[in-house]
């Protein structure tokens, strides 16, 4: 066996192979345009959103980062439970990124109780979904639940690294307002990208800060990238339409033209059976 059981890295897709051995596409092309365009379309639904999702240069934790640190100022309080090593992870993002952070300790293997993460207070709750390091899948939905009914405004962020397209994913169906992943795990791709899914409640309540992780300017730049391109999409809609029509046109023209000829003809011969009954009524007025 050349593989080992462990979280990663995973295998390559057989597409993701096939597209490392294609020619690099410059970046400022319409075709690489269209490529990443039709990358976040797809991750929408494979994060099963109504928001946006951002694809980021970095990794997994670039994502965890981008998501606290647009997510919420310096000194508001979160709750972070801790049950194994990415959630660890979690808890110094929270730290580092100038939060108050509460920290709810499980043993390794365990996951959070909802009845823990009921408490008032928070502006968010950070989970992970599914603990790599110990292999255990939180209740997000539970979780999520149990804090918006103690917190209403707060906003739940989760690790979504190991879960996305590997177990059931739907953000705001879970109450998730904002999820990280990357691409290195359940997309078979090799590492490099990281992903923020904003539900549309996050992107309404962004605190954007940094230079290269400030979500909301990368949303503008990502959106106008899509708006170029669906103008240009519409344009040559529009042009195929006018062909079309043109088309069209021409067809319904040539079949008048076929009808108006059929019509003469038509009536050339009723005209004809016309003379004929006339020339013989005359004769028969002239038989004695
Ligand atoms: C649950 C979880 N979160 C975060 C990470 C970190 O991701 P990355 O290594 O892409 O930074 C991993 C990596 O295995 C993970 O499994």
């Amino acid at each position: 066996m050349d593989w080992l059981l462990t979280p990663g890295p995973v295998r390559l897709h057989p597409k993701a192979l096939e597209a490392l051995a294609r020619p690099q596409l410059h970046h400022r092309t319409e075709a690489a345009r269209e490529v990443f365009l039709k990358a976040r379309g797809l991750l929408r639904e494979a994060f099963r959103t109504e928001g946006e999702v951002l694809i980021l240069t970095g990794s997994g934790t670039l994502a965890m980062e981008a998501l606290v640190k647009n997510l919420f100022a310096p000194g508001e309080r979160v709750l972070v439970p801790v049950y194994g090593k990415f959630s660890e992870r979690f808890y110094e993002i929270a730290l580092e990124a100038g939060l108050v952070v509460e920290r709810l300790d499980y043993p390794y293997g365990d996951t959070p109780r909802p009845e823990d993460v009921a408490k008032e207070g928070y502006a968010g709750l950070l989970l992970v979904h599914s603990e790599t390091s110990t292999g255990a899948l939180a209740d997000l939905p539970a979780l999520a639940r149990a804090f918006k009914e103690k917190n209403p405004e707060g906003l739940v962020g989760a690790d979504m690294v190991t879960s996305l397209l590997v177990g059931e994913v739907a953000l705001e169906a879970m109450g998730v307002d904002a999820a990280a992943s990357g691409s290195q795990k359940g997309l078979m791709c090799p590492p490099g990208l990281g992903f923020v899914a904003l539900s549309p409640r996050a992107l309404e309540r962004l605190k954007p800060r940094g230079y290269y992780l400030d979500l909301a300017r990368e949303l503008k730049a990502q959106a106008e990238r899509e708006a170029e391109l669906l103008r240009k999409e519409a344009q040559a809609a529009k042009e195929r339409l006018l062909q079309e029509a043109a088309q069209e046109l021409k067809r319904l023209r040539a079949e008048i033209e076929r009808a108006r000829q059929e019509k003469a003809l038509f009536l050339g011969q009723v005209r004809a059976l016309f003379e004929g009954y006339l020339e013989a009524l005359k004769r028969l007025e002239k038989t004695p």
